[in-house]
Parts: structure tokens; C-alpha cells; sequence
């Protein structure tokens, strides 16, 4: 890969910085990051109605990344915004919250994600919990703007003083009456959504496309009762916030088709490490193994923060929803979704 290859690398997948132009309390926990792009990053980060982007954030001494997903949609709003929820004992929700303020300047990696909607005209029904709402809420704007299709929307919090966008939502539910149904359930009411609830709002309807995001237990819980009435897996788009916490849980083991190497060797912040390589582990789940502070967020093979480049051997990735083909092809990977294929592998980390 050459130079400029590196730098178009950069561009599309490393860090930029935005201005904060507002920052909009949303409930006690929640508040919205209003971005001022300027001219020359508004083609760079024009974003679909779901997509996220990803912050870098320096906290003391510790850089952490973290993806946040547009509230905003491309169609109705003229600024691009994130909206942050905290998160107990979280580092990065807690810190944006408590510190960023209006001029001041965030680390972001241009717009990624697949959390999108597809053309068709399927009714929309999307279940959301606390933050889920946030990529939802952009989906909705854009689809009452500019679509067709009628929206429904079963949104669940602990309590009404949780609701973020409440105002919002019941002011699209009142200018779009016969398009948009929205529900709100409180579990201070009625404990937490079950089954039965879910298959009552859906009411019989299967030909949806259906969107699923919130806590894990809520996700897990709906998409079985989306499935069991008879709504199309295929039909269903999650989008995962919770990831697994380094060093505590791997994404899972990739069956790999080649010949699993003995060691791979990564070269991370120009030092080479031989690292011993265990069958099915990722290519970031062995740095880690080697005790290398490698670059993730999502885990998911969506946010391309935790890609690196191939330079001697192969490796498969499970799923890429990140790179392009011409990435690809210059040996790119990520590192959270790929296994070796060969017997020596060595793979280079860049700083984006
Ligand atoms: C695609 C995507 C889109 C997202 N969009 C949004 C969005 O729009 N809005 C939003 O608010 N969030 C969103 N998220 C979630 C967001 O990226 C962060 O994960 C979230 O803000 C929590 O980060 P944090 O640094 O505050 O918490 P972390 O510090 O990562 O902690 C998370 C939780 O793990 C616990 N924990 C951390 N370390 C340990 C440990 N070593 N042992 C035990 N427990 C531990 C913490 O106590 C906490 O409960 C999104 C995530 C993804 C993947
Ligand atoms: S951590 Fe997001 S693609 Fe690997």
C-alpha cells in the first residue's frame, strides 16, 4: 500500500475533528451532541437514517473509542447530531456528558453502519429501549419525511422521566396520525416488556420490516417474539450497543477454513510481537491475548476501528460491513471479524 492509499484510508476510516456547535439536555441522563461540520467534512460524513460514527475520546491517560449513533436524520435535519445516554460506572457516556460543551472540539470517524432502511414498502415497526431510540428516532424522521410506508413504534423505558425525544415523538405522532402509531411502555407501570406485549402491538402483521434496539435481555426478547409470530428473520435489523468488555469475553470462535498459523506476529506501534495463535480466536482477540491495547469498538465488523493490514499471509473476515473492496484488496481487515488462512501471518496495525 502506498502512501496515498494510506492517507484515503485515513480519510475515510480515521479521526476528525467536529466542533460541538450545541449541546441539548434531553432527560437527567441524556443529551444530545448538535455537531458543526465544516464545508469540507459535509460530504465525508454524509450518513443513512441509522448509521453511527465513532468517537475518540483521551480520558487522563487512556484513549477509548466508542460509537454513537446519529439522532439526526440526513432528510429533516441540517446538522448532524449524536445522542449520548449515560451509562452506570460508564467511562465515555458519563465523560461526553459531564465535560463536553459547545465549541469544544470531538474526534469523530466518518459515519458507518448498517442499521439502515431498505426500500419497499413493508410498514415499519421498530422496538426500542432507553438509547435505542436514538438510531430509530433518525430512521423515523427520514421515513415520515420523505416515505410512504405507515411507522409504528413500541418504545419502552423504567420510567417517564427516561422517555428521550418524548416531546418529538408525540409531535410526529400528531402530525402524522394516520401514518404513525407510537407507544410508550414504562416498566414503573407494568414491570418489563414481555412476549405477549410485543406479539399484541404487532397484531398479527408479519409482512413489517422490524428494527430492534435497546438492552440486550429487550433485544433477545423481541426478536424471539418477532420470530415465533411469524415475521421473516431476514426482516429483522438489531443494532447492538452492548459489546463485550476487553479481556472478558472474545465475539466467539470463526471457524476458519485454512491452515491456523502457531504464531502471528502483529506490529503495533512499530514494536513486532510474536503472539501464540489459538484456533478460532480473531486477529484482535489474539493481540489482546498479547497484551497489545489494540483499537475496537463495536466488535460487530461495522465500525472499522479495529482495522489493520495484512502484510505477509491471509486472513478471512466473518463479516465486513465496513471496508470496501479496494481496502480489501490492499490487505485491509478486521481485525475483530478475521482468522488467519495461512501458516504465517503477520499484520500491522496503523494509526488512523
Ligand atoms: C453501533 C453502536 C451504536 C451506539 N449508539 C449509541 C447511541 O446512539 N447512544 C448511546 O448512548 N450509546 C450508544 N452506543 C453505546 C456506546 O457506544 C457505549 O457503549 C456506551 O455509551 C457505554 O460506554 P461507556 O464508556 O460509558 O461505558 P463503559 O465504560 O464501556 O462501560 C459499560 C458498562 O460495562 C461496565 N464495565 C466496564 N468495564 C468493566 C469491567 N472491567 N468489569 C465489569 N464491568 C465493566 C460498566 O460499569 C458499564 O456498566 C452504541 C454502541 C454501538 C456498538
Ligand atoms: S471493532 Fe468495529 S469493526 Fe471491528
Amino acid at each position: 500500500v502506498n502512501d496515498i492509499d494510506l492517507e484515503q484510508v485515513r480519510s475515510r476510516h480515521g479521526f476528525h475533528k467536529v466542533r460541538v456547535a450545541r449541546v441539548q439536555a434531553e432527560t437527567h441522563d441524556a443529551a444530545t451532541f448538535v455537531l458543526a461540520l465544516e464545508p469540507d467534512q459535509r460530504s465525508l460524513f454524509s450518513y443513512q437514517p441509522g448509521q453511527f460514527c465513532t468517537v475518540r475520546v483521551r480520558i487522563g491517560d487512556e484513549e477509548h473509542l466508542r460509537c454513537y449513533s446519529m439522532s439526526s436524520s440526513p432528510a429533516t435535519d441540517r446538522d448532524m447530531a449524536l445522542t449520548v445516554k449515560r451509562v452506570p460506572g460508564g467511562r465515555v457516556s458519563n465523560w461526553l456528558i459531564d465535560q463536553v460543551r459547545e465549541g469544544d472540539l470531538l474526534e469523530l470517524s466518518p459515519p458507518a453502519g448498517s442499521f439502515c432502511p431498505r426500500g419497499g414498502d413493508r410498514p415499519i415497526v421498530a422496538f426500542c429501549g432507553g438509547s435505542g431510540i436514538t438510531p430509530v428516532m433518525s430512521i423515523i424522521r427520514a421515513e415520515l419525511h420523505s416515505g410512504r410506508r405507515p411507522v409504528r413504534l413500541l418504545y419502552a423505558n423504567r420510567d417517564r422521566s427516561s422517555v428521550i425525544f418524548a416531546g418529538a415523538l408525540k409531535q410526529l405522532a400528531a402530525e402524522h396520525p394516520d401514518r404513525f402509531e407510537l407507544r410508550f411502555h414504562h416498566d414503573e407501570d407494568s414491570g418489563l416488556v414481555k412476549g405477549a406485549e410485543i406479539r399484541e402491538f404487532l397484531a398479527g402483521q408479519t409482512d413489517i420490516d422490524a428494527y430492534v434496539c435497546g438492552p440486550a435481555a429487550f433485544m433477545d426478547l423481541v426478536e424471539t417474539a418477532l420470530i415465533e409470530t411469524g415475521v421473516d428473520p431476514h426482516r429483522i435489523e438489531v443494532e447492538r450497543f452492548d459489546r463485550p468488555i476487553a479481556g472478558h469475553a472474545d465475539p466467539g470462535s470463526i471457524p476458519s477454513r485454512g491452515k491456523a498459523p502457531e504464531t502471528v506476529t502483529i506490529i503495533f506501534e512499530g514494536t513486532t510481537h510474536l503472539i501464540p495463535y489459538q484456533v478460532g480466536d480473531s486477529l484482535l482477540a489474539t493481540a489482546r491475548r498479547g497484551g497489545l491495547a489494540a483499537p475496537f469498538s463495536c466488535e460487530a465488523g461495522n465500525c472499522a476501528t479495529c482495522m489493520a493490514r495484512v502484510v505477509r499471509g491471509s486472513a478471512e473476515m466473518r463479516v465486513n460491513d465496513a471496508l470496501t473492496d479496494d481496502e480489501v484488496a490492499a490487505g485491509w481487515v478486521l481485525t475483530c471479524q478475521a482468522v488467519p488462512v495461512t501458516a504465517e501471518l503477520t499484520v500491522e496495525y496503523e494509526r488512523l
